[in-house]
């Protein structure tokens, strides 16, 4: 399972530190943000939950995307090896890298189910934008989203897709392909790539829709919903969970992403700064999508519904209503393909880089070979929505019961593998590695190094322990 080379293989490399950190912000910045955090802040009490995930992401999600950088850019190998390399050189037993071994399955599951809800996005832009031709050929460029169809018609069009196989499996097959290309790309020309030009245009289109919500939508009440705290529905431990696992998913902690990432960075890129830079820009998009979302939502006396629902059905009814909104519909999916396009091709590296090292084999074959692997399993979550919507793969599993293969994986992944790796990661980095070559790599200044030091070996581990135990088993808090 572990590389043997005890000298770094030739890796490539970013162009500089600004493309490290674009890239890892575009690997953070995805579909998380805009279609997971809303929603389970809808799900879960809004302000409350909100604070929770802040938390989480301050103590816990921002040290551990350290751990796992730097990970990365000390071994310089792909996320099994790095992590097995770095233990080897700690004495210790290389087994620690089953933290890795945990991220590269997981992101592979993870990006099949992802893939499916980027062909969602991809479907509405394409109605959207269909839409939007529509109103300009008509003359009126400034109409609503949908003008003439009814608001009924328009929350019809989420069932109707999740009814049609085919066209979700289009959808899905689309972008999968559009992820396997520019990982088969590589490093610079792919990766790299994506992130420089799409990153900055999310970015003004972000700045856009949420000036545009500001004035239009009901700003007061979206703020009140995101940043008012309801402490009774704080406390419970299943939103403690979902908190934690939406930090992870949306740092892209966990499923060794970042490891990889960090492979690719050079010696002089300050990891303590970038990571820093990476969960602050990530937190911080995600409370700007909220605030987006949110106003719009209540402008026009909807309720902020938590799944799916909110982004695909309540988003192009809000919009529908609102002056310009044909532009700006097409706009908040085209926004969302791109945050889910830099993201995806994250995913799929881990593994690929993975294949690559471990096996030999060249770039375009791995990719071409997990694309169609991800796109495969990817299947069943489309079919859980229709003809397998009774289907219930996991039984037996506390709190999974009812879960849908969609519903199986997303939360097998984000409640109970991400933060697992996440535990293993800490206790790795915080007990074991050798602080003589973990704490150079960190860059911290002497203030914040014992900061960080407290932060991985004690209060992650513990809170990550504590959270998936009180969280998978509720019932032992009596
Ligand atoms: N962070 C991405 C998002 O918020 O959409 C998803 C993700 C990417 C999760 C990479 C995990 C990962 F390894």
């Amino acid at each position: 399972m572990v590389a043997n080379a005890s000298s770094p293989p030739a890796r490539a490399h970013w162009s500089s530190r600004t493309a490290f950190v674009l890239a890892a912000i575009g690997s953070a910045v995805g579909l998380g943000n805009l279609w997971r955090f809303p929603a389970e802040a809808g799900a879960n009490g809004g302000g409350a939950f909100v604070l929770i995930y802040i938390l989480c992401v301050a103590l816990i999600g921002m040290p551990l995307l350290l751990a796992e950088t730097l990970i990365g850019r000390h071994g310089q190998r792909s996320t099994i090896a790095s992590a097995a390399y770095l233990a080897r050189e700690s004495n210790a037993s290389s087994g620690w890298a089953l933290l890795a071994v945990l991220g590269v399955i997981s992101s592979f599951l993870i990006l099949s189910f992802y893939s499916v809800v980027a062909g969602w996005v991809l479907s509405f832009i394409a109605t959207s934008g269909g839409d939007l031709l529509g109103s300009i050929a008509a003359g009126q460029p400034l109409a609503g989203a949908y003008a003439n169809w009814t608001v009924e018609d328009i929350r019809q069009q989420m069932p109707d897709l999740f009814g049609d196989p085919w066209r979700m499996t289009l959808f899905h097959f689309i972008f999968a392909a559009a992820t396997t290309v520019i990982v088969m790309r590589g490093v610079k020309g792919g990766l790299e790539m994506v992130a420089v030009w799409l990153m900055p245009a999310f970015f003004f289109l972000l700045i856009g829709i949420t000036l545009y919500s500001a004035i239009e939508g009901d700003f007061a009440a979206g703020a009140k919903f995101l940043f008012q705290p309801d402490f009774s529905k704080a406390i419970q431990p299943s939103v403690l969970l979902s908190a934690l696992g939406q930090a992870f998913f949306s740092l892209s902690l966990g499923g060794a992403a970042l490891i990889a990432y960090g492979a690719y960075a050079s010696r002089d890129s300050n990891l303590g700064g970038s990571a820093g830079l990476i969960s602050f820009a990530d937190t911080a998009v995600a409370i700007i999508a909220g605030l987006a979302i949110f106003p719009i939502v209540f402008s026009v006396g909807l309720e902020p519904n938590g799944g799916p629902a909110l982004m695909f059905q309540t988003m192009p009814a809000a919009f529908h209503t609102m002056p310009a909104g044909a532009i700006v519909a097409f706009a908040f999916f085209v926004l969302a393909f791109f945050a889910a396009l830099t993201s995806s091709v994250s995913l799929l590296e881990v593994s690929v880089a993975w294949l690559m090292e471990r096996f030999g084999m060249s770039r375009a074959v791995a990719s071409f070979g997990l694309g169609a692997g991800f796109f495969l399993i990817g299947l069943a979550s489309v079919l859980s929505f229709n003809v397998w919507a009774d289907h219930r793969p996991l039984p037996f599993l506390p709190g999974f019961e009812n879960a849908s293969w969609f519903d199986a994986i997303d939360g097998v992944t984000g409640k109970i593998m991400l933060p697992l790796s996440g535990l293993i990661t800490a206790i790795f980095i915080g007990w074991v590695a050798d602080r003589k070559l973990v704490n150079p790599e960190t860059g911290l200044s002497p203030r914040l190094l014992p900061v960080w030091r407290f932060l991985i070996a004690w209060l992650c581990p513990l809170a990550v322990a504590l959270i998936l135990l009180f969280g998978l088993f509720p019932q032992l808090l009596g």
